[in-house]
C-alpha cells in the first residue's frame, strides 16, 4: 500500500490510497481490503455494489426494509456493513439476512459470490450527477478526502479515472460486462437512480421480486414513501456519516442537479468521454447525448 499523491490541473494536491494497483481513499485499511476475498458469505446475503454518489445508501434502505418487511427506518450507517469499512470478523456479528456493500469492483468482491450466488444489486445514476455529488462529498470531507480543489479541476480528475474509487466508467463496464456474459450466473440486478426517483413503487416492487419476496404493493408503496429523500435526511440523522458535524450522505437528492454547475464545454467534454469510452454499453446509453461536435 502507498500513499500516492498527485496535482490536478489547477496544482491543488489529490490524495489517495493505492492497494493493488487501485485507488481508494485515505480511511481504507489494508488489511481489510486484501482480505474481502476470503470474507465468509452467508447464502442470504444480498450485496448492494456501485460506484460512489450512486444512491446507495438509499438501495441499502429500501433493500433493508423489503429483508424486514417493515418501512421501518433500519437503526444502523450502511458503513457498518461495507466491505471495505468493517473487519470480516464485525461482519460476522451482524445478523442474517445482511445487506452487503460496496464501491468495489466484480472481481474483488468476496470469492464465496461465485458459488452461492448471492444477489447482487448494482446501482447506477447518471454519472454527471455522480461527479456532482462526488465532488461536494470531497470538499464537504476535504480533511478525510485531502483535497480542496476546483470543481473544474476536480471533474478533469474525474473524467480521467483519477479520483477515489477510480474510473465510474470502468467500473460500469466491469458490472456489465458482468452481466452481459452470464458471468457465474451470477444474479444482478441493475437499479436506475433516475427510475427510483420517478417511479419509488415500481422499482421497489421489482427490488422485492429480484429478493425472491414478492412483498405487497401497499407494503412497497409504503417503504418507497418512507425512503423518499426527505424523509431519508431526517431518519437518518443518527445513522449516518459526519463532517464537523454535517451530515455528508444526504444533500440534495435530485435528478439532474448538473445543469447547475456544468459549463457547456464540461459538458461537451462529458458527452465526447461516454460517446467515446462507453458507445457499446447499454447500460450507459440513456445518459449518453451526441457530441455537440457531432451534431448537424
Ligand atoms: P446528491 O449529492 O446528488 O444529493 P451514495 O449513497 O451512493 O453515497 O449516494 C449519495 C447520493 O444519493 C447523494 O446525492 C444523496 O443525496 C443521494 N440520496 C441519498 N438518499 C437518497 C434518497 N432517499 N433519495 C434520493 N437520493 C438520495
Amino acid at each position: 500500500m502507498a500513499l500516492r499523491t498527485e496535482h490536478d490541473k489547477g496544482g491543488n494536491l489529490h490524495k489517495y490510497l493505492d492497494i493493488g494497483g487501485k485507488r481508494f481513499p485515505l480511511v481504507i485499511k489494508e488489511d481489510i481490503i486484501r482480505n474481502i476475498p476470503n470474507v465468509k458469505l452467508r447464502e442470504d446475503d444480498v450485496i448492494i455494489c456501485g460506484y460512489p454518489r450512486s444512491g446507495t445508501h438509499w438501495t441499502f434502505e429500501l433493500t433493508s426494509m423489503l429483508l424486514i418487511g417493515r418501512d421501518e427506518t433500519v437503526p444502523v450507517w450502511k458503513g457498518k456493513a461495507m466491505l471495505s469499512q468493517v473487519k470480516e470478523r464485525d461482519l460476522d456479528l451482524v445478523s442474517s439476512p445482511r445487506v452487503l456493500n460496496t464501491h468495489l469492483f466484480y472481481e474483488d468482491l468476496p470469492r464465496d459470490v461465485i458459488t452461492l450466488r448471492n444477489k447482487i444489486v448494482y446501482v447506477l445514476r447518471d454519472p454527471r450527477d455522480v461527479a456532482v455529488s462526488f465532488y461536494h462529498f470531497y470538499i464537504a470531507n476535504k480533511a478525510g478526502m485531502g483535497y480542496d480543489g476546483t470543481w473544474g479541476d476536480f471533474l478533469e480528475l474525474f473524467i480521467n479515472g483519477k479520483v477515489q474509487w477510480g474510473s465510474w466508467c470502468e467500473h460500469v463496464k466491469n458490472f456489465e460486462e458482468v452481466i452481459k456474459t452470464k458471468r457465474h450466473d451470477q444474479q444482478i440486478l441493475v437499479m436506475n437512480y433516475e427510475d427510483t426517483k420517478q417511479n419509488p413503487t415500481e422499482s421497489v416492487k421489482r427490488l422485492s421480486d429480484f429478493l425472491g419476496l414478492s412483498r405487497n404493493d401497499e407494503l412497497c408503496s409504503r417503504i418507497a414513501e418512507k425512503c423518499g429523500f426527505k424523509n431519508m435526511a431526517v431518519d437518518k440523522l443518527n445513522y449516518t456519516l459526519l463532517s464537523d458535524n454535517r451530515d455528508i450522505i444526504y444533500r440534495k437528492g435530485v435528478v439532474g442537479d448538473w445543469k447547475n454547475i456544468f459549463t457547456v464545454a464540461q459538458s461537451e467534454m462529458f458527452d465526447r468521454l461516454l460517446a467515446h469510452n462507453m458507445a457499446d454499453s447499454e447500460l450507459v446509453k440513456r445518459y449518453i447525448t451526441e457530441p455537440s461536435s457531432l451534431r448537424v
